[in-house]
């Protein structure tokens, strides 16, 4: 598949990293486009131009950038992501990292309501880049829960978590992202709590076949 990952921070070079691996094609942009071409450099991605000449390219493309900038993004990008698959890794924090800015809605349902033309999927923002990068830890798989209203546009990216190495799972439509956000705060508020390294992954356990 043709991917394109708009951000290339932390998340970006572990998505592409982990897409790669997998077989995937993929093409990354950058706010001044510097960090885009180092990370194409080392990771065997191409870097584009511009957000909207790497979204024009793809098949499905990956929001990967601070959500304080999602607005800018969308904005620029917008008129290339009709009907394409925008993949949501982003988590909505308060910049000052005292919790998620979003109240009654998701990070996820508000880019859904600016692109109404596209498919858009939350998917990837519940694991760290870490993680992302390498979804096993401790011999097992950490989940990659998938949440998404377009049924065959989150089979797709189902499959993509699951090629990337996740154990992935159908969270539901897309207003679980609101729980998927809040998982996502959990942890990194464990992380700054505890002072812990940035690690660790969600992992459901319970009865054989209930999740496999
Ligand atoms: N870090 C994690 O473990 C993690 C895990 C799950 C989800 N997330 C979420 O994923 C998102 C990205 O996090 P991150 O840690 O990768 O952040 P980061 O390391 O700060 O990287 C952000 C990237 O976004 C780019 N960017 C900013 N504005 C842009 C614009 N207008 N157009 C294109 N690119 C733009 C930056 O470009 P420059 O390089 O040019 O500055 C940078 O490459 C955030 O929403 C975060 O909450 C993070």
């Amino acid at each position: 598949m043709e991917i394109a990952i708009i951000g290339a921070g932390n998340v970006g070079r572990a998505l592409a990293t982990s897409a790669i691996r997998a077989g995937h094609s993929v093409t990354v942009s950058s706010s001044n486009g510097d960090t885009a071409a180092k990370l194409a450099e080392e990771t065997g991605a191409r870097a584009a131009k511009s957000n909207r000449a790497a979204a024009e390219g793809a098949d499905l493309v990956v929001l990967a950038v601070p959500y304080t900038t999602i607005v800018d993004v969308l904005d620029d990008v917008g008129p290339a992501l009709a009907g394409k698959i925008v993949v949501d890794a982003t988590n909505p924090l308060k910049p000052d990292y005292s919790g998620l800015a979003t109240e009654g809605t998701s990070g996820a349902e508000e880019i859904q309501a600016r692109i109404p033309t596209a498919r858009v999927v939350k998917a990837f923002n519940t694991a760290f880049a870490a993680r992302q990068t390498d979804p096993r830890i401790a011999g097992m798989q950490v989940d990659g829960y998938v949440a998404a209203d377009d049924e065959e546009a989150k089979a797709i990216v189902l499959e993509l978590v699951k090629g990337m190495g996740f154990h992935p799972i159908d969270a539901g439509d897309l207003a679980m992202a609101r729980a998927l956000e809040a998982l996502a705060w959990l942890n990194i508020s464990l992380q700054m709590r505890h002072g812990w390294s940035w690690q660790s992954g969600w992992k459901l356990v319970g009865p054989e076949g209930d999740a496999s």
